[in-house]
């Protein structure tokens, strides 16, 4: 068992949240109190980099100007009305974001999860309406180790145990083919009945697992042989992480259903997104889908704007660039205890191996007391996804930390 010395201060906070929370997070002992691009702070005024980005949700940077602006502005004037009435916010952000990624509507919501949950909604009224599939037999394919969320609906498609064990009965119409096959993608196809493939082009929480180049368009293909929906799950490769706007955008397809979530509104409250053509969002009719806050003002001037930031920064771009000198760095550590160094852009991890099983929560707590924040996924994977607008500079030294934290291994 690690002993974690923390000070005062932290011990404070940390027993609070241990005292009066549940259980169901086990977060590295740091307590954070601010954040300015790719920097956070503790509460005894230590400075870290941010190697997770809240998940990818801060693409952006840490309290982005604009968008915390934009965010000011808009309290002051209305947050929610809910969709009982319109809004002079959501027409036009409905218009920016369609625009933005070239589809005919979107249906806004607030967190991954529900963005999930939405499209597959979508994707079976479809099956219904559009392919003739009898009422209440559509299937949802999805591929082994994907991860979208925690509601019953998401577990039931996980295979991951820690998902979903003792949680159970499970949704039906949901099947599971293993990731980067196309082979089992195409048996399961056979089944009139399969009304979508839902997909992240990387999986993120499975430790950053790219598929075979040529993956996605080829699942593309066989969605659009098969007459089959192919949904994109872009809520973390999406908004640049990759080094592209999506991750479908490497290798130039289109899905059918296209999902966002976090960096939608750059860390500042949820907001996600589902994008499709009319001849699949025409078929959710007033009063058969919706939430309280989807669409809300707030959400609505707060997305266009980390939308707009985005593009003006050049942040795909610059995830592009910064994301080969990380990987070109860090293979120059030449760490024996560095199984695997993989990913895209910024959204990278790398695969420990050590005799000690807790040996990447023993470097993250090492590169914690380095200066650096990251967190392992699966036992022996650690992410590495800093805010997107990270300079050569900085990726230089934060390679240097984590030199510094393997050698202390
Ligand atoms: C690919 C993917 N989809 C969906 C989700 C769920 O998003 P949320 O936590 O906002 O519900 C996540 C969260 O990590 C994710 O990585």
């Amino acid at each position: 068992m690690h002993i974690q010395v923390t000070s005062p201060n932290t011990a404070y906070y940390l027993e609070l949240e241990n005292r009066f929370g549940a259980h169901n997070y086990h977060p590295l002992p740091v307590v954070l109190d601010r954040g300015e691009g790719v920097y956070l702070w503790d509460v005894d005024g230590k400075k870290y980099y941010d190697f997770l980005s809240g998940y990818s949700a801060v693409n952006q940077g840490h309290c982005h100007p604009a968008i915390l602006a934009t965010l000011i502005e808009q309290s002051k004037r209305l947050t929610l009305t809910s969709r009982a009435f319109h809004n002079n916010l959501l027409g036009e952000y409905e218009k920016y974001i369609t625009g933005y990624f070239g589809y005919d509507k979107v249906l806004p919501m607030n967190t991954g999860v529900e963005g999930g949950e939405t499209a597959i909604k979508l994707a079976r009224r479809w099956a219904y309406t559009q392919k003739g599939v009898v009422e209440n037999k559509a299937k949802i394919i999805f591929a082994e180790g994907n991860f979208w969320g925690r509601t019953l609906a998401a577990i039931s498609a996980s295979t991951d145990p820690s998902s979903y064990k003792g949680f159970g009965p499970f949704m039906p119409g949901f099947e599971i083919v293993p990731y980067n096959d196309l082979v089992a993608l195409e048996k399961a196809f056979q089944d009139p009945n399969v009304a979508a493939f839902m997909v992240e082009p990387i999986q993120g929480e499975a430790g950053v697992v790219l598929p075979d180049e040529g993956y996605l368009k080829k699942v593309s293909t066989l969605c659009q042989e098969y007459n089959v929906l192919f949904i994109a799950d872009e809520i973390q490769t999406g908004l640049a992480r990759t080094g592209k706007m999506l991750a479908c955008d490497h290798e130039n397809v289109r899905p059918d259903i296209l999902i966002l979530g976090k960096a939608l509104s750059g860390g500042f409250l949820p907001v996600s997104a589902v994008l499709a053509d009319d001849h699949i969002m025409m078929n959710i009719q007033p009063g058969e889908h919706g939430s309280t806050y989807g669409g809300n003002p707030l959400a609505c001037a707060v997305a266009m704007t980390a939308l707009r930031v985005l593009k003006e920064e050049q942040m795909a771009e610059n995830a592009e660039k910064m994301g080969h000198l990380f990987r070109s760095e860090l293979s120059k550590l030449k760490s024996s205890f560095i199984k695997t160094i993989r990913g895209k852009g910024l959204l990278n991890a790398i695969v420990i191996s050590h005799a000690n099983p807790e040996a990447a929560w023993e470097l993250c707590l090492a590169l914690k007391d380095l200066g650096l924040l990251a967190k392992p996924t699966h036992g022996d994977k650690i992410r590495f996804a800093p805010p997107l607008i990270i300079t050569k500079d900085q990726i230089l030294e934060s390679v240097a930390i984590i030199e510094k934290g393997l050698s202390g291994l």
